[in-house]
C-alpha cells in the first residue's frame, strides 16, 4: 500500500492495471471483515472527507458518506447550491479554501472540467463521483462485481444504450483489465472517439478487445455481462424525446438476454428507468446482479478511500 496516497481519481486512466487490482484486494478484505462483524477501521481517523454535489444522488453520497464514517473519518456533505459558488465563487477558490480544511475531495459535477480545475487548485485528493466524462468508481466497483460472480478472467462484457460516462469508464477499464469490451449503441450516440482510441489502445497492451457492434441483437451474443445505464443522463434533459425515439432497440429485455450466454449476469449502475432501457423482468430476474452491485459501491469506495486519502 502506499503508491496511491495522495493521488487524484478523476478518470479510469489515472489508474494502472496494479492500481486497479490492489483497490479490488483490500475492498475484497473489507468486505469479508464487514460481513464478519468488523464494520469499524481507523484508515480516515481524525479525517475530513468533503462530498461536494453539483447533482442529486443517491447511492454515491449514501455510499461515501457511510464509508468515510466506517474508516474512522467525518464525511463533510456539500451542496454546490447552498455554496458561494451559487453566487459567482469560483471552483479555482473554492478548492484552495477547501484543502485548508478537509483531506480529499470526492465530487459530482456537470463538467469534467470542474474536477480537473478543484485538482489543479488543492493538493488532496479529489475523487470523481461522476462527472459528464466519467464515473469511475461506479465502474471499478461493478468490475469487482464481475470478477466476484465470474472470477478473474477474460470475459465478454457487453455495453447496451447511451455512449455516456458510465459507458466511458466501463470500456477504459474493461480495456485495462483485459477483457473483450462490446459497445453497442446507436451511430450519434457512441462514446467519444477519443475515449475508443485509448481504450483501443489499452486493450492491445493488456491483451484484450475493443469492438463498436452497432446491432444489439449480434452485439450480445456470447456475452458474460451485459450492462446498461439511462438513455437521458443528468443534465441531458432537452433532448429526452429525440433519445426516446433513439433508443428502443437498444432496450435490455428478456428477448435480448436470451441471445447471451445462459449465466448472463445483467447490470445496471442505477437508478433505473423502468421500461425504457430496462424491463422489470429482466431488472428484477435471476441473472440481474444489481442490488449487489450497488452494495460494493459501499466496500470498494472504502477502499478507494483508504488507498488515496
Ligand atoms: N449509480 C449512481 O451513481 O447512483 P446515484 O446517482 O444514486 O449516486
Ligand atoms: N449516466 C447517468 C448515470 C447516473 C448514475 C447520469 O449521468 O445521469
Amino acid at each position: 500500500m502506499g503508491n496511491l496516497k495522495g493521488r487524484d481519481l478523476l478518470s479510469i486512466l489515472d489508474l494502472s492495471r496494479e492500481d486497479m487490482e490492489q483497490i479490488f484486494h483490500l475492498a475484497k478484505n473489507l468486505k469479508s471483515e464487514y460481513y464478519a462483524g468488523k464494520k469499524i477501521h481507523d484508515y480516515l481517523k481524525g479525517k475530513t472527507v468533503a462530498l461536494f454535489f453539483e447533482k442529486p444522488s443517491t447511492r454515491t453520497r449514501i455510499s461515501f458518506e457511510v464509508g468515510v464514517y466506517q474508516l474512522g473519518g467525518y464525511p463533510l456533505y456539500l451542496n454546490a447550491q447552498e455554496m458561494q459558488l451559487k453566487r459567482g465563487e469560483t471552483i479555482a477558490d473554492t478548492a484552495r479554501v477547501l484543502e485548508r480544511y478537509v483531506d480529499g475531495i470526492m465530487a459530482r459535477v456537470y463538467s469534467h472540467d470542474t474536477l480537473v480545475e478543484l485538482a489543479q487548485h488543492s493538493s488532496i485528493p479529489v475523487i470523481n463521483g461522476l462527472s459528464d466524462l466519467e464515473h469511475p468508481c461506479q465502474i471499478i466497483a461493478d468490475y469487482f462485481t464481475i470478477i466476484e460472480k465470474k472470477g478473474f478472467r477474460k470475459l465478454k462484457v457487453v455495453y447496451l444504450g447511451d455512449g455516456n460516462n458510465v459507458a466511458n469508464s466501463l470500456i477504459l477499464a474493461g480495456a485495462i483489465l483485459g477483457m473483450n469490451v462490446v459497445c453497442s449503441s446507436p451511430f450519434q450516440f457512441m462514446p467519444p472517439k477519443k475515449i475508443l482510441d485509448e481504450a483501443n489502445n489499452l486493450a492491445k497492451k493488456y491483451g484484450g478487445k475493443v469492438e463498436i457492434v452497432e446491432d444489439p441483437k449480434e452485439a450480445v451474443k456470447g456475452a458474460d455481462v451485459i450492462y446498461t445505464d439511462v438513455w437521458v443522463s443528468m443534465g441531458q434533459e432537452e433532448e429526452k424525446e429525440l433519445r426516446k425515439r433513439v433508443f428502443p432497440p437498444y432496450q435490455v429485455n428478456k428477448e435480448l438476454v436470451s441471445l447471451a450466454k445462459e449465466d448472463v449476469i445483467v447490470m445496471h449502475c442505477l437508478p433505473a428507468h423502468r421500461g425504457e432501457e430496462i424491463t422489470d423482468e429482466v431488472i428484477d430476474g435471476p441473472n440481474s446482479v444489481v442490488f449487489d452491485e450497488a452494495e460494493n459501491r459501499l466496500h470498494v469506495q472504502k477502499a478507494i478511500m483508504a488507498l488515496l486519502v
